[in-house]
This record gives C-alpha cells, sequence and structure tokens, in this order.
C-alpha cells in the first residue's frame, strides 16, 4: 500500500476485546495502516462489539447511525470511509447486521480477526463481506503479537490472552456461542510474547481467558499445563515483576493454582472469582456447577494458601425466577466473602440462551431496586476494604502522572489505585508507601524510604529509560 491510511477502533465489553483490538492495529500496521484519533479522521472504523447484555449490544446500531452520517458527509467531500463491524455482535447477529445497516462494509467474528488484510482487499474491491465462521487455525498464530507500544497503557502493564472461549453455558450467557468452544494457547507462544513484553519493559501482565483458570494448553514437553504451572514459568522471566488473571470460574480453581498463589510473590494477591448468585436454587437453575458452599470453602482454601488475597465477583439480579428469599441468599454473600470490589448487573434477557426462554421473568422494577440494594452492599464492603488498608505499607507499581503537578499514580497489589507525591524518575518503579488516606476509588499514600538520588536511573534490564 503506497499511501498511510488511517483506522480508528472503537472497543467495547471485556478486556479481550481490548487485547484483539490491539492485535488488529498491529496486524494492519505492515499493511500501511495507522492509528486515528477518531473516526471523524479515519478511512476505516471498526467497532469492536459485545453482546453480553441488551445494551451493550444496542450500543452499535446507534453508533452505526453516526458512521451512516459521517459516512455521508465524507463521501460528499470525495473521502471514503469504511466500517467494519467485529467483536461479539458480529459473531451472533453478523447477517442481521449487514441486513439492518447498509453502511456497514464488513462483518467479522472474533476468530477472524487475521482474515482482515483479506477482508479489506475484498471489501476494497467494491465487495460487502460478513465472515463470521469458526476457522480451524488458530487466530493467534497468524496475528502479530502483542508489544510494549501496543499495549494497553502504552508501556508498564500489558494484557496477554491465553485461553478463548467456554464449554460452561451458563444458562444466561451468550460467551459459549459468541466466542466458541474452550481453547489454549500452546505455552511456548505465552511464553515468548511474555518475554517480548518484560524485554520492552512491562512489568505487569494479565492473562486473559473467559475461562482463563480452565486454561490447559500444550507445553514444550508435550502435556497439557495448567494456569498455575504456566504462572511458575511466568514468574521466571526477569522483569515480570506482576503476575494477574482475569477471569477465573469457580469450578476450575485447581489445588496446582491455589499452590501458586502461596509459592509466587509475584503472583498478585487479587481473584476475581463471579459467583453470580448466593441462592443454591438459582445457581442450579443457572447451570453454574457449584452451590454456595463450595464457592464459599474455596474461599477459605484460597486464603489458607495466601492469606492477603482480596477478591472480586459478577452478580446477577433478577434472574428469572429469583425470589426475595434467594436475593437475601446474595446479600448475605456479598457481607461473607467481603469483596474488595464487584460488578452487578439486571439479569438481560439473551436470545438464543436457555434462560431466556423461562415463563418467570422478573419485573425491570425489582430489577432495579435490587440492584440498587445489591450496589449499597457491595459499596459498603469495597470501602470497608479499602479502609482496612489505612496505615498499612505496601508496593505500589508506579504507572503514569498523578492527578496534581508531583504525584505519580499506581496501583496496590489489591488492585486499588494509589496516588502519591513521588519524583517522575520513579515512574515504573515498584515503591514501597505508607497508605495515609482512603477516598472512594484510591489510596493516598507516602513514599516509604525514597531512593536516594545516587540510585542510577529507572532501568528495565539495563536499559535507562
Ligand atoms: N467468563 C466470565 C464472565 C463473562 S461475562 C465468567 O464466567 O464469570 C461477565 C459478566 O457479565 C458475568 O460474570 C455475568 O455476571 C454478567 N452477565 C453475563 N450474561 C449476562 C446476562 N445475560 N445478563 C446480565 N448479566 C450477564
Ligand atoms: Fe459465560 Fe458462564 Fe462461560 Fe462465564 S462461565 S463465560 S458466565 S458461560
Ligand atoms: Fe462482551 Fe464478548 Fe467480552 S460478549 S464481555 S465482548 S466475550
Amino acid at each position: 500500500m503506497s499511501e498511510t491510511k488511517k483506522v480508528f477502533i472503537k472497543t467495547y465489553g471485556c478486556q479481550m476485546n481490548v487485547y484483539d483490538s490491539e492485535r488488529m492495529t498491529d496486524t494492519l500496521a505492515p499493511l500501511g495502516w495507522i492509528e486515528a484519533p477518531s473516526a471523524e479522521e479515519a478511512d476505516l472504523v471498526i467497532l469492536n462489539t459485545c453482546h453480553i447484555r441488551e445494551k451493550a449490544s444496542e450500543k452499535v446500531y446507534s453508533e452505526l447511525g453516526r458512521m451512516r452520517v459521517l459516512k455521508s458527509e465524507k463521501a460528499e467531500r470525495g473521502e471514503k470511509l469504511l466500517v467494519g463491524v467485529a467483536g461479539c455482535v458480529a459473531q451472533a447477529e453478523g447477517r442481521e447486521i449487514a441486513r439492518r445497516a447498509p453502511v456497514v462494509d464488513m462483518v467479522f467474528g472474533p476468530q477472524s480477526y487475521h482474515h482482515l488484510p483479506d477482508l479489506l482487499t475484498r471489501t476494497g474491491n467494491g465487495a460487502r463481506v460478513v465472515e463470521t465462521e469458526f476457522p480451524v487455525e488458530d487466530k493467534f498464530d497468524h496475528l502479530a503479537p502483542a508489544t510494549r507500544e501496543k499495549t494497553i497503557a502504552r508501556g508498564l502493564t500489558a494484557f496477554l490472552t491465553v485461553q478463548e472461549g467456554c464449554d460452561k453455558f451458563c444458562t444466561f450467557c451468550v460467551v459459549p456461542y459468541t466466542r466458541g468452544v474452550e481453547t489454549s494457547r500452546p505455552v511456548d507462544r505465552i511464553l515468548a510474547e511474555a518475554r517480548r513484553l518484560a524485554d520492552a519493559g512491562v512489568r505487569e501482565v494479565t492473562l486473559l481467558g473467559q475461562n482463563v483458570n480452565g486454561f490447559h494448553g500444550e507445553g514444550p514437553d508435550g502435556t497439557a499445563w495448567g494456569l498455575g504451572r504456566l504462572c511458575r514459568a511466568l514468574a521466571e522471566i526477569p522483569g515480570l515483576d506482576r503476575i494477574r488473571y482475569t477471569t477465573s470460574h469457580p469450578r476450575d480453581m485447581s489445588d496446582d493454582l491455589i499452590a501458586a498463589h502461596r509459592d509466587l510473590p509475584q503472583l498478585m494477591p487479587y481473584l476475581h472469582l463471579p459467583v453470580q448468585s448466593g441462592s443454591d436454587r438459582i445457581l442450579a437453575a443457572m447451570n453454574r456447577r457449584h452451590g454456595r458452599d463450595d464457592y464459599l470453602r474455596l474461599i477459605d482454601r484460597i486464603r489458607a494458601a495466601r492469606p492477603d488475597m482480596a477478591l472480586s465477583g459478577d452478580f446477577i439480579v433478577g434472574f428469572p425466577g429469583e425470589t426475595e428469599e434467594d436475593f437475601q441468599a446474595t446479600l448475605r454473600i456479598v457481607e461473607e466473602v467481603g469483596y474488595a470490589s464487584a460488578f452487578s448487573f439486571k439479569y438481560s434477557a439473551r436470545p438464543g440462551t436457555p434462560a431466556a426462554g423461562e415463563a418467570d421473568q422478573i419485573a425491570e422494577g425489582v430489577k432495579i431496586e435490587r440492584l440498587a440494594r445489591l450496589q449499597a452492599a457491595i459499596d459498603a464492603a469495597t470501602r470497608a476494604f479499602n479502609l482496612s488498608r489505612l496505615g498499612m505499607t505496601m508496593d505500589v507499581l508506579l504507572e503514569k502522572p498523578g492527578r496534581r503537578p508531583g504525584q505519580l499514580a499506581g496501583r496496590s497489589p489489591w488492585l486499588q489505585a494509589v496516588h502519591l507525591e513521588a519524583p517522575s524518575e520513579l515512574l515504573g518503579r515498584i515503591v514501597p508507601v505508607r497508605v495515609e488516606a482512603v477516598a472512594a476509588n484510591s489510596l493516598s499514600a507516602a513514599l516509604l524510604d525514597p531512593p536516594s538520588r545516587s540510585e542510577p536511573p529507572v532501568s528495565v534490564h539495563g536499559v535507562a529509560q
């Protein structure tokens, strides 16, 4: 391609979409595509969509309305705009999108991203394409791997997809249909990508998967490695000081992974372990394949291995048939676990999922009221958790400039945002701090033992920054 073209990717949904969008950008780069700061300045706009709840998928159609206007404005100026829809809505409603929105030039599902250059050639020739097959080859073999320049914080922290898809078929969830069956990437590819990231200065990696702790990638020895073993290998990579992973299913929390939390200081003491409901009756109807007690006992075992483990979760209120009593059980489990944070959602009936066809759907007013009560309980738990850190000494990875001049901001081991006065040359360092104040969503801290001026500048494997 002779001239430079500009692409703008708008990302909705989960971190895996964020990772995928970065990989799409990287895959287009050798073909002469650079990133545009906005849709207005782009020759190609890709909406990387999410289908998880009705609201999320509706956003696509309103954004496509905007794209229609933009495309005709550009056409009046003699400019061209290509519009693509990727992600989980594309996978679930590919043909419907093409039918409803003539503005769209290409629709392609999450397993087709490595075909993007080919799709562009086809649309460049005037064709409209819909590609929602699940190809046999592994897209990660053909997509550009993560590099530091393209990672989420463009520097110190990065996402790394290790597993994709889900075979759990919770009765409310579209993911098994949009992302397909559970597959794990081979261990050597993951380690190579992680090494490249660490060499470029990334200090914290978050391993991604819809069911990340169900990871069973082929190891160099030909056997299937679990996530615990993968974390042990990642912990040996120099410079990779912090490892996180998300999202986990309670059924897949193996003894080895729990032991890895005991053994590896790099494995951060923060676990996103959604339970969805505190009621056994609802958990069974959701096909979660674990009960309330299984979940609580699992947390006991995790905390026995890593006493400072903080938990986070996801909850759904108003699942079909949920009574006030069921909901009370959810409120109780929030109290019992003492979550550091949690997401909560109103049940949204998704086409094609078993629960959507249930007769006893819950009225919207009841869902709204339960969500408000649950969120109040979660907020109280988060406040209590944050307050429990007051006066505590902890390590913070300084990731970016803070709100005020002279401040830097970073994350605690428990993923809390932390602000402190610190010289900018400490960016990228993990420093000990003492927490001095607790606000609603962040901690204020003071640097302990400021490193002396005579120390060498921040360096990553000997490369001065
Ligand atoms: N793979 C992860 C998360 C999947 S989606 C897991 O198994 O936990 C993220 C969250 O969205 C889910 O945990 C669930 O709480 C919520 N969610 C999924 N489907 C939903 C639906 N139909 N309505 C409301 N919330 C939903
Ligand atoms: Fe969806 Fe359940 Fe799979 Fe999570 S485990 S992605 S909620 S089907
Ligand atoms: Fe949404 Fe697909 Fe992620 S439905 S939450 S973008 S896996």
